[in-house]
């Protein structure tokens, strides 16, 4: 039988072509899935956050021994004078400053985080928020939270000993 090197590459482009169909279903899946979880109820962007200045922090950098000279120095929530919100936070070995950030609810706030010392995570439980505390840099991102209640703040990132410890939380205000 003179024929089946034929058939067998016709087999060939026919499981090429179902493999391609294959990965771009999975694909436009895995694009839906992320789309559906951006724009759930908490929205958390990555960026420069609001995109001006932070005094002592150039290009998202900083000196982590030098906390002092940036609003790091006083974590916590403030108010720009054009009415956007701002929180800066910074995670140390084994906790969050400050332990409780009070946010209110429905408004847009660009959080920023930095580490003291090594590295930690912060997530917020119950939302998509999920950022690298890295010292020497500074996260950004913009959300809003919806409903008032408090939320766990924890750190993902084995950090040393008090690692599991390291819980603070978000209280959402009314
Ligand atoms: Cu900080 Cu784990």
């Amino acid at each position: 039988a003179p024929a089946p090197r034929l058939e067998h590459h016709t087999l060939e482009l026919y499981e090429n072509i179902w493999f391609g169909i294959a990965v771009v279903m999975a694909l436009l899946l895995f694009v839906s899935a992320l789309a559906s979880f951006v724009s759930g109820t908490y929205t958390a962007i990555e960026g420069t956050g609001g995109g001006h200045h932070i005094t002592g922090v150039d290009n998202g950098r900083l000196d982590p021994r030098n906390l002092a000279a940036t609003p790091f120095a006083e974590p916590g929530l403030r108010e720009n004078p054009d009415g956007t919100l701002e929180a800066f936070v910074v995670a140390r070995a084994f906790a969050f400053q400050p332990a409780a950030l009070r946010v209110p609810a429905g408004r847009p706030v660009t959080i920023h985080v930095t580490s003291a010392d090594v590295m930690h995570g912060y997530q917020v439980e119950g939302t998509n928020i999920n950022a690298t505390a890295i010292p020497g840099q500074v996260a950004s991102f913009t959300t809003t939270f919806r409903r008032p209640g408090t939320l766990s703040l924890i750190c993902n990132e084995y950090c040393g000993t008090g690692h599991h410890n390291m819980i603070n939380s978000v209280i959402v205000e009314a």
